[in-house]
């Protein structure tokens, strides 16, 4: 088993702990959320003209509001990778929406979110958050590496040289493991390129490419196997604990995922069922009567419940 393990190793770089190739050299950051309410309207979506069969004027339409987050709190600090989970429309992504003021279609009727203390404005974000999202916006047409040639040339600061540019790029490449991909297409559903998983992680290269304090991620596994997924977050962890902020949403993810986690939210129908550290989740859905059976997979048993 050692042998496979070591071989493993060799193929995807496992066997250097350290091959964390830039760290963050800023300060530290803190991201809190503070009683956070956001509602959404479901009828907003559907515009004025279709309800004319109604006879109705666009006022007169009361949309059914529908709560998407629910009075929710939680604080991260430099270091640490916070996990949401929950299960699909528990209101994930639109947390991480409302944290990087990219949300749309709804109201936020209370609470704020500080960014070191500070409101969340789109031009604080901008400066301070990297943010990953669900689905890729890439240029289809370019390779894995003039797509991050191209995002140096215009997202790193005018004090680098070429060389410096360059060789970010090359840092990028081999932290997320792309090399083999390098020279491949992008691609999209019409256009045939790099696999999903793939285009999954050159979006999180871009981002990385910028070596940002926060990094914000929507389901960064999802589309992933099992294997790649779980690299894939031990280098975020990696990550976090170069002295980075590090959110993401997941899915259910694998109980070798989960022990990742430093803290994990679990949300249900956008409230939060639990907030806290990962290792205390079992042990605190067991205190109110919920044991986790043997065997089984905490983030999948709680998700379901
Ligand atoms: N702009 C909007 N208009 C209408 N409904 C919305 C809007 N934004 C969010 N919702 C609703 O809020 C709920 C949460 O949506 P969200 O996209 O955050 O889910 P999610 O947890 O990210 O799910 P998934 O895991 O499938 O990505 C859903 O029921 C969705 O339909
Ligand atoms: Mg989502």
């Amino acid at each position: 088993f050692q042998s496979i393990t070591l071989f493993f190793g060799e193929i995807y770089g496992l066997h250097n702990e350290n091959s964390l190739y830039f760290t963050y050299s800023g300060g530290c950051n803190e991201l809190e959320v503070n009683n956070l309410h956001y509602e959404v309207d479901t009828a907003a979506q559907i515009p004025w003209y279709e309800r004319l069969s109604e006879f109705k004027l666009p006022w007169e339409i009361n949309g059914n509001k529908q709560i998407a987050i629910n009075r929710l709190s939680l604080r991260v600090h430099s270091g640490q990778m916070l996990a949401i989970i929950g299960s699909s429309g528990c209101g994930k992504t639109s947390l991480l929406d409302i944290i990087t003021c990219r949300d749309e279609g709804g109201t936020m009727t209370s609470g704020q979110v500080l960014i070191n203390g500070k409101p969340n404005t789109p031009q604080l974000v901008k400066k301070s958050i990297a943010h990953v999202r669900q689905d890729d916006r890439l240029l289809p047409h370019l390779t894995v590496r003039e797509t991050l040639v191209f995002v140096a040339k215009l997202r790193l600061p005018t004090h680098f040289t070429q060389a410096q540019r360059d060789q970010r790029v090359d840092d990028v490449i081999a932290e997320l493991r792309l090399r083999q991909c390098a020279h491949t297409r992008v691609g999209n559903d019409y256009v045939r390129g790099v696999s999903g998983g793939e285009r999954r992680r050159v979006s999180i290269a871009v981002q990385l490419l910028w070596n940002p304090g926060i990094l914000i991620l929507d389901e960064p596994t999802s589309g992933l196997d099992s294997f790649t997924a779980h690299n894939l977050v031990i280098t975020l962890s990696r990550l976090a604990r170069g002295n980075r902020l590090v959110l993401l949403s997941v899915h259910q993810p694998r109980s070798d995922i989960f022990q990742l986690f430093d803290l994990v939210v679990l949300l249900s129908s956008g409230s939060a069922v639990y907030c806290g550290a990962a290792r205390d989740m079992v042990p605190y859905f067991t205190a109110l009567g919920y044991p986790c059976p043997r065997y089984c997979n905490p983030s999948d048993f709680y998700d379901l419940t």
